[in-house]
């Protein structure tokens, strides 16, 4: 199936963009009519995503971000985060609620909270070359 509508778009990941990532990626979807619930629901794990890419992919440097968000006409929506950063060595322990290589400051329930939110997560990575996350979520058809 075709997307109806996409759209891509890219920032260097200071981490002041994270909140202006979400807002962009809200404001797009907001044309399925969602529920307050699934919009939150889709925002909170688009910020999850994005903050592992500039917390982790970029540790110690400032890189690109890249987004895209596809709406497709039975609801779905798709959003794929990407960064070129250091890449996932192990991704099903990386997924693993509590798993974190940020030390005390994080909580490792960043992709626990993706999944609890979305319909699917998909990682990819590649140690060097970055970690694509795509979430997908299914939005409740309305009258
Ligand atoms: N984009 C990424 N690039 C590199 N490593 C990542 C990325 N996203 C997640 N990780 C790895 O997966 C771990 C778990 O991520 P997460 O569940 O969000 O917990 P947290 O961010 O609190 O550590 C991170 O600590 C990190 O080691
Ligand atoms: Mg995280």
């Amino acid at each position: 199936m075709k997307p109806f509508n996409k759209v891509e778009f890219s920032f260097p990941s200071n981490s002041v963009n994270e909140g202006f990532a979400r807002a962009a990626v809200s404001a797009f979807l907001s044309q399925l009519d969602p529920t307050v619930a699934d919009l939150t629901d889709l925002k909170t794990a688009v910020s999850e995503a994005v903050t592992n890419a500039i917390v982790h992919g970029y540790r110690d440097k400032i890189g690109f971000v890249y987004i895209s968000v596809k709406l497709f006409e039975n609801g779905k929506a798709v959003v794929r985060v990407r960064d070129k950063g250091c890449g996932i060595p192990n991704i099903e322990e990386a997924m693993e609620p509590l798993f974190t290589t940020g030390g005390e400051e994080r909580a490792g329930l960043g992709f626990a909270v993706m999944q609890s939110f979305c319909d699917c997560v998909r990682v990819t990575s590649a140690v060097g070359r970055g970690t694509a996350v795509t979430l997908t979520k299914y939005f409740e058809a309305r009258e």
